[in-house]
């Protein structure tokens, strides 16, 4: 999960890395008395998920309250790459002599950590990187050792920080790793850090991605961070049924057991849906092992509830889970949801108990249901039906 600004904003100062004051707005109302409560020159931030605010003028700067009204009124509603502004921060405004850059991240593929860090902050670490890479350091950070002062150290020197700012931004980079361990996250993103006139060392911008594997156990306060209004509404509705639930964009709703089938009867429905118009897989449901015909009938009403599906593949390899129980599932599920199950349904059976399964179902003739031998005819099928 990403974090917002503000709350990124939140969570550094819980750590004792430098910020300045921040208070969130919905309306220009609250910004004005935000900015009176701050005092002086503010700056109006658009509290959006993506990054380039600057650029698409949601961030402005005030000089008084009356300005930080307008301001936000030029600010909310705003559309920032599809990210529509709701929410805004007034935040202090610095007087800023340089914008540095400071990153450490989870670096999958050597399996370790990496800082990235360059006193050319400021602007797009992407850009900079491909017109500057030489300006852009990049330490490897031991994940047993983590950001120790020495290693702030040597971060700072390899960006080639001035002799005389080490010791001041090296204790910053120590506390930016104590947020990315403290809080279990896989990012931890200062853009700009800046030195501002009076000579302090402040974090201007943050933004925090917060490792979801960790929530649930090692930090339950993490869901309080959570934007329930933005996250999409059947993600939200399967995430309550306990559903391994990802949307996307296609007509053919799927549903198997075991992530790796489902992701391989995506493949199989986008390879099919070429003859049939292009339709596309829908989603991804892994209904996993259980399968019974609570779940599954869980797993349907998500699906069903998305008014993109056309049709539904339900590809089902029979475990421990045999196939008639999964049979028995489905007939349990098109009875719990009656009219609401209204469009086809092809189901391919294979596995333990395949022709007590296939019986089961081939008795029921439910009229939306067509059963299907193989997983490429049932992928076929099933796309055939959405282009109906
Ligand atoms: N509190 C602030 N005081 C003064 N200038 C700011 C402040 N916050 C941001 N800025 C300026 O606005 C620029 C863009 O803001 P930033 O928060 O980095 O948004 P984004 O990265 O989404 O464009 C910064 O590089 C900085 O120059
Ligand atoms: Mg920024």
């Amino acid at each position: 999960m990403d974090l917002y600004e503000y709350q990124a904003r939140d969570v550094f100062e819980k750590y004792g890395v430098p910020v300045l004051a921040g208070i969130v707005a919905d309306t220009p109302e609250e910004v004005r008395a935000a900015a009176e409560k701050i005092g002086g020159v503010v700056v109006v931030k658009a509290q959006v998920k993506t990054g380039g605010r600057g650029k698409a003028g949601g961030v402005k700067v005030a000089k008084t309250p009356d300005e930080a009204y307008e301001a936000a009124k030029a600010i909310l509603g705003l559309d920032i790459k599809g990210h529509v502004v709701k929410r805004v921060m007034v935040a202090q405004g610095a007087r800023i002599a340089e914008e540095f850059y400071f990153s450490v991240l989870l670096d999958r593929a050597n399996r370790s950590y990496l800082s990235l860090c360059s006193v050319e902050g400021g602007m797009e670490i992407e850009e900079l990187a491909v017109e500057r890479p030489e300006a852009l350091a990049r330490v490897e950070v031991n994940p047993l050792t983590g950001i120790d002062k020495a290693k702030a150290v040597e971060i700072a020197r390899a960006a080639k920080f001035p002799e005389d700012l080490v010791e001041k931004v090296s204790d910053v980079f120590v506390k930016l790793f104590d947020v990315y361990k403290g809080e279990d996250a896989t990012l931890v993103e200062v853009n700009p850090l800046v030195r501002t006139e009076e000579g302090d060392i402040i974090a201007l911008d943050g933004k925090v991605t917060l490792d979801d594997n960790a929530s649930e156990i090692r930090h339950p306060e993490h869901e309080a961070l959570e934007d329930k209004d933005a996250a999409d509404p059947l993600e939200a509705k399967a995430k309550e049924s306990g559903l391994n639930y990802v949307k996307l964009d296609g007509e053919v709703g799927i549903i198997g057991n075991g992530a790796g089938l489902v992701m391989s009867t995506l493949d199989v429905v986008a390879y099919a849906g070429e003859n049939h118009n292009g339709v596309k897989p829908a989603n991804f449901l892994d209904i996993g092992g259980g399968a019974s015909a609570e779940v599954m009938a869980a797993g349907l009403d998500v699906i069903l509830g998305d008014p993109q599906v056309k049709s539904v593949f339900v590809n089902v390899f029979g475990g421990i889970t045999a196939c008639d129980a999964v049979a028995n599932g489905i007939k349990g599920a098109l009875e719990t949801l009656g009219a609401t199950a209204s469009k086809p349904l092809v189901v391919r059976l294979d596995g333990n108990r395949v022709d007590e399964g296939r019986a089961i179902l081939a008795e029921y003739a439910h009229p939306l249901v067509t059963l299907a031998a193989t997983m490429d005819e049932g992928a076929d099928k099933a796309a055939e039906l959405a282009n109906a």
